[in-house]
């Protein structure tokens, strides 16, 4: 191949040579959206850090899974944000918890729309820490029992995935163990298999008002410099028979993204998350970059680093890019 012989412009003469040699393809099949559910009724609460996101009571998540599935949009994944939080975040463990309870409306109302539950301590305990903690340790093994706990109530309840995000060693393994001795061996696992110490989580943590009271993550969530420890975590999750796997966030991980997607063949997942989201909303409201554009190129990003799924608040407005395109 040289030039001029070769000339690599040929084939971007028109948009249809393009989309002929197109390599990605964004789909909406690929999207799954996050939804924060609360008591209450009639309840939406706006994030002020995520513009177009609201904490909903059920009956609002249930007008709004409607919405999603008409959009084509094929998954949610359900946050829960109790009234009540403890030390131990027993309400997360509750057969009739908040997000036990959403899961029977969204199924009963949208019955093909997939529906996984996040499993994590943090939107529950009153420290706001992922597991049960003994002085400022957050400890690893008693924390497994209430998220096995957790992941039975909401499988209990209908859901179709659970995606455990509180990064404690041997989740996985707990959490299959629970599901199948309950009968749910027929529920995958989507987890959260490398998850990195994160800034870009700050508008989340105000979404679903699990910032950490004291200190930080960084004992159970992964270094950001890291990324042969990711390996091994996939690799951990992978013996521990995870279905699916998650790289998160998406948009500083894309080596992650890439790196999973070559050595495993599980189906992997992008989380794009809550910072990356505001800072894509801040720049575009400010006329400084083109919303759109921007968000479709960065979700592509993702998909042709290697994501096959993408989860993302950015979901329903690029299903609607996508479908009127
Ligand atoms: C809970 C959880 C977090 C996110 C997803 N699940 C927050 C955290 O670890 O503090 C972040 C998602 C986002 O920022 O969009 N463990």
């Amino acid at each position: 191949m040289k030039f001029p012989e070769y000339r690599a412009r040929r084939t971007r003469r028109t948009p249809t040579l393009r989309n002929m040699v197109r390599e990605t393809r964004l789909a909406v099949d690929d999207l799954i959206y996050p939804l924060f559910c609360v008591e209450g009724e009639d309840v939406c609460n706006p994030i002020s850090s995520m513009p177009g996101v609201c904490q909903l009571s059920i009956d609002r998540l249930v007008t709004e899974a409607r919405e999603v599935w008409n959009l084509g949009i094929p998954a949610v994944i359900l946050f829960g944000i109790p009234d009540h939080k403890d030390a131990e975040g027993s309400a997360g463990t509750k057969e009739n918890g908040i997000i036990p309870r959403a899961v029977r409306a969204v199924k009963q109302a949208v019955p093909e729309l997939i529906v996984i539950t996040d499993v994590c301590l943090c939107e529950y305990t009153d420290h706001g820490h992922c597991g049960v903690i003994r002085g400022e340790e957050v400890v690893n093994d008693p924390t497994l029992e209430l998220l096995c706990m957790q992941a039975v109530a909401h499988a209990r309840a209908g859901a179709d995935i659970v995606a455990p995000s509180d990064m404690m060693d041997g989740r996985v393994a707990a959490i299959r163990r629970a599901l199948d001795t309950d009968g749910f061996d027929g529920v995958p696992i989507m987890s959260y298999a490398v998850k990195y110490a994160s800034a870009f989580y700050g508008p989340f943590r105000e979404a679903a008002e699990s910032a950490p009271r004291f200190g930080d993550r960084r004992s159970y969530q992964m270094d950001p410099a890291n990324r042969r420890e990711a390996l091994r975590e996939a690799q951990l999750d992978v013996n521990e028979n995870a279905d699916f796997l998650i790289v998160k966030p998406a948009m500083a991980y894309l080596d992650i993204l890439r790196d999973l997607r070559e050595r495993y063949d599980l189906p992997l997942a992008a989380y794009n998350v809550s910072g990356e989201f505001a800072m894509l909303k801040a720049a575009g409201r400010q006329g400084w970059i083109e919303h759109d554009r921007v968000m479709l190129e960065l979700l592509t990003g993702m998909k042709r680093a290697g994501a096959d799924l993408i989860i993302s608040y950015h979901a329903k407005e690029a299903a609607r890019l996508l479908t009127q395109a």
